[in-house]
């Protein structure tokens, strides 16, 4: 069970050891937000930190990326994969122009309206950018979940049960629940990893169901430490 105490833990950790990410910068801009989600849905951070910049100088405005010739789009998303991302942001893009002006909505659902934008990204782009109050659920935040919280080795297909128990744990104040997604974020991309956890540097191991409950269902390649 996690406590109050054991989240302000992690937010701390987080102040402390989180990256330092260029979307993470509050010059960032929402646009900016939408694409480096898209981005890093699929691609390594240290991929999407180098072609994130070159993107947003070439097209700095959903207007820009959505008047750009489609060749030269799927040609600057280059070596990131699968490209069809790439054609999904620029529908994106002319969908914001033609809806909201050219300006990335605020509310999620609008987001979620705009083509090739997930419940993921829609929340991220309200959450890290905006500073809405939403629970943002990602793949190592499932984890981080279904560890600490159920005791489980590792999490089962995405389900509404994730939204719903990363929301039981979000302060009631949107900064402060912002912190916490990112902290869940973070430990899992960092510490509460798949296959080799570093339990031994995590902010929360005291509180940890998986850990009290001795590991159960793990196959990772180098024991829980
Ligand atoms: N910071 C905000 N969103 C992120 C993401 N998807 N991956 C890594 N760091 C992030």
């Amino acid at each position: 069970m996690l406590r109050p105490a054991d989240l302000d833990a992690l937010a701390g950790w987080y102040r402390e050891h989180a990256r330092d990410l260029p979307w993470r910068h509050p010059d960032f801009d929402a646009w900016g937000t939408l694409v480096s989600e898209i981005m890093l849905q699929q691609t390594q951070v240290a991929r999407v930190r180098v072609a994130i910049e070159a993107w947003l100088e070439r097209w700095p405005t959903p207007a820009a990326l959505a008047d750009a010739p489609t060749h030269e789009v799927l040609r600057q998303w280059g070596t990131l994969g699968y490209p069809r991302r790439a054609l999904r942001l620029q529908d994106a893009a002319r969908a914001i122009v033609e809806r909201h002006g050219g300006v990335v909505p605020r509310d999620v659902d609008a987001l979620l309206a705009l083509p090739g934008i997930g419940d993921y990204t829609a929340r991220a782009v309200a959450v890290f950018h905006f500073g809405d109050r939403h629970p943002v659920v990602d793949t190592n935040v499932r984890r981080v979940v279904a560890r600490a919280v159920h005791g489980q080795g590792e999490q089962g297909p995405a389900a509404r049960r994730d939204l719903a128990d990363v929301e039981a744990l979000l302060p009631g104040d949107a900064a402060d629940a912002g912190v916490l997604s990112i902290a869940l974020m973070e430990l899992g991309a960092l510490v509460c990893t798949a296959r080799a956890p570093r339990c031994d540097a995590c902010p929360i191991a005291d509180a940890c169901a998986w850990r009290a409950a001795g590991y159960p269902a793990y196959e990772g390649r180098r024991a829980p430490r």
